[in-house]
């Protein structure tokens, strides 16, 4: 039934709250270059609750942000299936999951993915002028993300002119821009000194604490220890 509906139908928040966010099984994705194959995920199964924080960690190359990607629909997989809210990412356009992404996921990408020619405030604005939202609409809630990470004076500036740290946190804000109930962070203290962590772990805390679901991938041991559960991969796969 969970297949049929769509999130502005009526009774959609009813139904989704008792199912898995992300309900994924048996993922295989391999990415082909020229004559090499390389399996990045090998039949994983991960599964995260409404309210969840979530920390996949384990070394470079497992998979883990191929795993985000594939999760937000950013990335198409070969095998398995992942439902996010119930429904099938295998069964939607392009457009439907661009238009998922758009109302219900924030992603905050591990090399950032700013535009170098826009400001920090325009970056943030960008996904909700995309979706159809006014410009002053847009430049308010910009603005007030901007706030949220600490970066209230700086949405005049352009990435160039920020360290990576502030890039770092415009890329949260931007991710966070519209509210999403779903929020993946590939790295999100990759770039950043221990104090801007803290602020960052912070304000992943209190997103989760407003209901936002977090599944984060991170080499941050406190950023790990302050998420409610710890996915381990290695090689492809889920370990624990
Ligand atoms: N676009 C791509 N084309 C070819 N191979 C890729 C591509 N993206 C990732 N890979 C390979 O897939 C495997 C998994 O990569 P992935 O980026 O998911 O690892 P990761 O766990 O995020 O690593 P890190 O901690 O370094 O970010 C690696 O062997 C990587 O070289
Ligand atoms: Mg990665």
């Amino acid at each position: 039934m969970a297949e049929q509906l769509k999130p502005d139908q009526s009774g959609f928040e009813e139904v989704v709250r008792g199912i898995p966010v992300v309900d994924a099984r048996a993922v295989r994705k391999a990415y082909e270059t020229g004559s090499a194959r390389v399996e990045a995920l090998r039949g994983v199964d991960f599964i995260v609750a409404r309210g969840e924080m979530v920390a996949v960690i384990g070394p470079s190359g497992c998979g883990k942000t191929t795993l985000l990607n594939c999760l937000s629909g950013l990335d198409d997989i070969d095998a398995g299936d992942i439902h996010i809210d119930g429904v099938s990412l295998r069964q939607m356009s392009d457009n439907d999951r661009t238009d998922l992404r758009g109302r219900r996921i924030g992603f905050v990408f591990q090399a950032f993915n700013l535009l170098p020619i826009l400001t920090a405030e325009e970056n943030v604005e960008l996904p909700l002028l995309i979706a159809g939202a006014s410009g002053r609409r847009a430049r308010r809630a910009a603005r007030a993300a901007l706030e949220r990470v600490g970066l209230g004076d700086a949405c005049r500036r352009k990435p160039v002119e920020m360290s990576g740290g502030e890039q770092q946190r415009v890329a949260i804000a931007r991710a966070v821009v519209h509210a999403p109930s779903l929020l993946f962070a590939d790295e999100p203290t990759g770039s950043l000194d221990s104090d801007t962590s803290t602020k960052i772990i912070e304000l992943l805390e209190s997103l989760n604490a407003d209901g936002q679901t977090i599944v984060l991938v991170t080499h941050n041991a406190e950023l790990s220890r302050r998420a409610g559960r710890i996915v381990r991969m290695a090689d492809g796969r889920v370990t624990s």
